[in-house]
């Protein structure tokens, strides 16, 4: 893989190397470190959809690597045919997970590289989409970087701040985003301490937030997610830092399920609210955010806890994975070529303006 400026310490959920991918099996966190290797896009395609890899920008880079085994295994030497059968990969990657935008965003790349390069024989286009796939995951680990520093001047030496879901090194290429900025603002020398909600029902927050953050020694307390609420009328929190799943044009974020919640909770306490991603998150095709598709889950996660039965059998469950929080509770986005504040709409469309 190329060069990353990291040391190896670092957390990455999916490292590649000789034509394989290797991922920590995320749903076994914190007890288990299990790595398990990928060679072929069909089961990139079901670690996606059961969560072995998660979080939105992890999510593009899976399926990046998903849809370079794909091209690599196709046997038509036409470029045509090698098009068509790539369209039908990507097609089964994309349905795994409907509402994270990056797993979306990274498909179209690389079909975007294939059909500019479709005058090149077949082998050329393998190696060049091997690249391609390299290419997203060495830059999303870079640039939540930058954005870690955009980022950490809005976090105050000494901030209590309160996080949701896991939006860190495991969420993404490496790094994180909301973690990321949290990452930031330690290495600049502030001394900031983190609130983790356990975030029911897949628990991101109690057993990948906590873990994460251990690991760099990051003070962190967890708490369960109905708590939040009282911590914040208690003044034991300072900011709220959570990523994003896809970010509409107006400025509206989907996330996990429960971050709406503390955004009401946020404002109504007057504690700044933000929201961390790369600009690959954020979807100018969607108006606002009633236009992102939701993702609803097994009713099981709902109502088992750990492979155990809490609720009565045939009782009606709801389950959606997330939710989305109106532009005008968040204080800023941060991403990774600047902060915006105020009017999302004008901001973030200048982000992409030229
Ligand atoms: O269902 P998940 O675990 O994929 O959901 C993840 C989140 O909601 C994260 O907060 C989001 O993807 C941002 S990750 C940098």
């Amino acid at each position: 893989m190329a060069a990353c400026p990291i040391d190896n310490k670092s957390i990455r959920p999916i490292i590649y190397a000789a034509g394989k991918c290797r991922m920590i099996d995320q749903r076994r966190l914190p007890t288990e470190e299990v790595w398990l290797e990928y060679d072929n896009y069909t089961e990139v395609a079901e670690a996606i959809r059961s969560m072995v890899v998660r979080g939105a920008p992890a999510i593009g880079v899976a399926a990046a690597f998903g849809a370079w085994f794909g091209a690599r295994d196709i046997a038509s030497e036409s470029s045509a045919e090698f098009m068509r059968q790539f369209e039908e990969v990507c097609a089964h990657l994309a349905a795994t997970r409907p509402t994270a935008v990056n797993l979306f965003w990274a498909l179209e790349r690389m079909k975007t590289f294939a059909r500019a390069n479709l005058d090149r024989s077949v082998m050329e286009l393998k190696i060049g989409l091997e690249y391609e796939a390299l290419a997203i995951a060495e830059e999303d680990e870079r640039l939540n970087r930058t954005l870690g520093k955009n980022g950490a001047r809005l976090i105050a030496d000494g901030a209590r701040v309160l996080t949701h879901c896991n939006a860190g090194a495991l969420a993404t290429g490496g790094y994180g985003t909301a973690l990321g900025v949290l990452r930031a603002a330690v290495e600049a020398g502030k001394k900031i301490s983190v609130v983790a909600d356990e975030t029911r029902p897949f628990m991101q927050g109690a057993r990948l937030t906590a873990w994460e953050l251990q690991k760099d020694n990051i003070p962190v307390t967890l708490i369960c997610d109905n708590m939040a609420g009282y911590l914040m009328s208690k003044g034991e929190i300072d900011s709220v830092i959570v990523g994003a799943d896809r970010i509409a044009a107006n400025g509206d974020v989907a996330n996990k399920i429960g971050t709406y919640t503390l955004a009401v909770l946020a404002k109504e306490h007057k504690i700044p609210f933000y929201v961390a991603a790369p600009l690959s998150t954020i979807d100018m095709s969607l108006g606002d955010g009633s236009l992102i598709p939701i993702e609803e889950r097994d009713e099981q996660e709902v109502t088992h806890v750990g492979g155990v039965q809490l609720a009565p059998t045939g009782v009606a469950v709801r389950n959606p994975a997330f939710d989305v929080t109106p532009a005008r509770l968040i204080s800023a986005i941060i991403t990774e070529a600047k902060v915006v504040e105020g009017d999302f709409s004008q901001g973030l469309a200048a982000l992409f303006a030229g």
